[in-house]
């Protein structure tokens, strides 16, 4: 959620660390601080909202320092105010904290007992107060972090840097992802790799527990016993991708026309073009002849995606598949049995409800197969398998290629299970994977709607209220067309089963009401007409995503009409996610809306 950010280094770090934070600004962007230590001294900037603000701030007041720490904020407790941003400071050292301390008040209640005085509503300020009480028992910082580090409970990934001591900083990981990144005579520390990627391609990753302390020579990394342990460098990919907008306005339009390419990257990864069949880059990580049921587990878009992979698992697959948001499946103790498998789905690899649902499936006896983006997350990491979705770094906070490419994934997989359970023929799945092969191409010819997509949605953004109705696959499509236009425009929107509708929610159309049905010409498009006929009949606004056949046959007068590519209905979902997202996009657009930095969210969910 929050992101943070170290340096140590020969030369003066604010502005590296600004672009680091901008790396993370997807993390959360509620205010942002950078404290570095100025000929030993500890001084700090911080600033309300976004990081813009605070590089204002730092113009008017440079700060010189050849060590410091920064953040971007995701508030959880206290409000977003400047006295609320990081860093943290005492009169001994700054801190900069993502995740959440649980046991904070009572450590403050002890701490203001032995009088030390809170200046903030936040968790985080407990860390630099119970470190700093280590230090006034006479402790050098590495000792008064390795004393503290154990009375914190929670989520945290933590980095310090001490008034006076200009040669160290100090990291700190449980629960919270943390890159330590290797220079050239210089350290750096993240969030993540993208922070880091402009200055070294070569880091180490933090395992729970660990702390590392970083000098300009190096790092040492301790285990949460203090011992001195050895952690593997990697290379990554990070620096390989160029994190900007291209030709487009926001990174959210950058991100869905770039579908059709990740799209295609991604299949590729899974397909065999010449056979025409599937084949996975890993083991499937179970015995396809007792696999008893799959379980899938994941959050918002990547569990709409899950939805949707579960319609094709238990089509091509023939096996029962459960599916829960990862936040209710982790504490609701369901029976799980060694022969299922677990499918976790996730961008971030990092979603701490899906994480914590790996886990419980783990200590069940089951095994773990993600669906992940990142392939250096603690997801894929702790995973028997991973599938990874080549989508390359998402950076719009709004999810759209990471979608579409889970959903390629959950399709060539839903293809491996049927296959490999023998209830697949192999003609079926060339014609699958003919189809498949087909979808970039289809994404591509539904981007060129972008204009009509426009104009449909300056109308769109008058409403109040908007529903989408889609059957089938089309269902969880739905829901995520409704939950991509509530989180960049504000305006409610709801997703609906359509033949749901008439058990409650039809009691909301009027003529003020635009209803967005999701049509493609699939085996239920019948029914799903009838349901469009319900509402015409009482004067809802229909605005169909559908082809020119389905307009025709259904005769309705449609309020708006996005004209789709006919095609096989079976990946149709892949397809009809572009102009649901373009719609929310337009929409958010004509509103003025901050797209890519929608209000009160993040990106990466580290919290729960
Ligand atoms: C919505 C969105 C979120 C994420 C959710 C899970 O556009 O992006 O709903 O899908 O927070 O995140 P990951 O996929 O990183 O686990």
């Amino acid at each position: 959620m929050c992101g943070i950010v170290g340096i140590i280094g020969r030369e003066p770090v604010a502005s590296r660390l600004i672009e680091a934070l901008k790396r993370l600004e997807y993390r959360g962007y509620d205010s942002a601080g950078v404290a570095t230590l100025e000929e030993g001294h500890l001084a700090r900037r911080r600033a309300e909202g976004k990081l813009r603000n605070l590089e204002a701030r730092l113009n008017e007041q440079p700060l010189h320092g050849f060590v410091g720490i920064g953040h971007t904020r995701w508030a959880t407790h206290g409000r977003p105010t400047e006295n609320n941003a990081h860093p943290h400071a005492t009169e001994r050292l700054a801190v900069v904290h993502n995740g959440i301390i649980e046991n904070f008040r009572e450590l403050r209640d002890e701490l203001t007992g032995r009088g030390h005085r809170f200046v903030s509503e936040t968790d985080t300020e407990v860390v630099a107060h119970l470190v700093t009480d280590e230090m006034d028992k006479g402790k050098a910082p590495i000792a008064a972090v390795a004393a503290a580090l154990p009375r914190l409970k929670g989520a945290f990934a933590l980095a310090f840097v001490f008034n006076g001591a200009p040669d160290i900083l100090i990291a700190a990981r449980q629960g919270a992802p943390l890159a330590i990144g290797y220079g050239e005579g210089e350290m750096f520390l993240g969030s993540d790799a993208l922070a880091l990627a402009p200055f070294t391609d070569t880091i180490t990753y933090l395992e729970d527990g660990d702390w590392a302390i970083l000098s300009r020579e190096g790092v040492e990394f301790r285990d949460a016993e203090g011992l001195v342990v050895e952690r593997a460098k990697q290379k990554t990919q990070a620096s390989a991708f160029l994190v900007d907008k291209g030709n487009h306005r926001h990174f959210m339009a950058k991100e869905i026309h770039e579908q059709p390419e990740v799209v295609g990257r991604t299949l590729a990864h899974y397909l065999d073009m010449s056979s025409g069949c599937v084949r996975l880059p890993f083991e499937m990580p179970f015995d396809a002849a007792s696999l008893s049921r799959v379980t899938i587990s994941a959050c918002g878009t990547a569990y709409y995606a899950g939805l949707i992979g579960k319609y094709w698992i238990e089509r091509f697959g023939r096996i029962p598949v459960e599916i829960d948001f990862a936040s209710e499946f982790r504490y609701r103790e369901a029976p799980l049995d060694a022969a299922g498998l677990m499918i976790v789905v996730s961008q971030s690899g990092e979603t701490a409800d899906t994480l914590a649902s790996l886990r419980y499936a783990k200590s069940q006896g089951q095994k773990v197969l993600s669906v992940v983006n990142v392939p250096t997350s603690t997801i894929a990491r702790e995973s028997d398998a991973v599938a990874l979705t080549l989508a390359g770094p998402e950076i719009g906070v709004a999810s759209t290629k990471a979608f579409t490419c889970q959903l390629s994934v959950l399709a060539c997989l839903a293809i491996a299970i049927g296959r490999a359970r023998g209830v697949l023929s192999a003609e079926r799945e060339q014609e699958l994977v003919s189809q498949l092969i087909g979808v970039p191409g289809l994404m591509a010819e539904a981007i060129k709607r972008e204009a009509s997509i426009e104009q449909i949605s300056y109308g769109l953004s008058k409403a109040k209220d908007v529903l989408y109705l889609g059957r089938g696959t089309s269902f969880p499509l739905a829901l995520e067309g409704a939950l991509k236009l509530k989180e960049i425009s504000y305006i409610h929107a709801e997703g609906y089963a359509a033949g749901e509708l008439k058990h409650g929610p039809i009691a909301l159309i009027d003529e003020s009401m635009p209803v967005i049905v999701i049509a493609p010409h699939d085996a239920v498009i019948e029914k799903t007409v009838s349901n469009m006929q319900e509402v015409a009949a009482r004067g809802g606004r229909i605005i169909l995503i559908g082809d020119d056949r389905t307009a025709a046959e259904s005769a309705i007068d449609f309020h708006g009409h996005i004209s789709m590519p006919p095609m096989p209905p079976d990946f149709a979902p892949i397809v009809y996610a572009v102009p649901a997202q373009m719609l929310a996009y337009h929409t958010a657009v004509a509103m003025g809306k901050d797209v890519d930095q929608p209000r009160n969210l993040a990106k990466s969910v580290t919290v729960e």
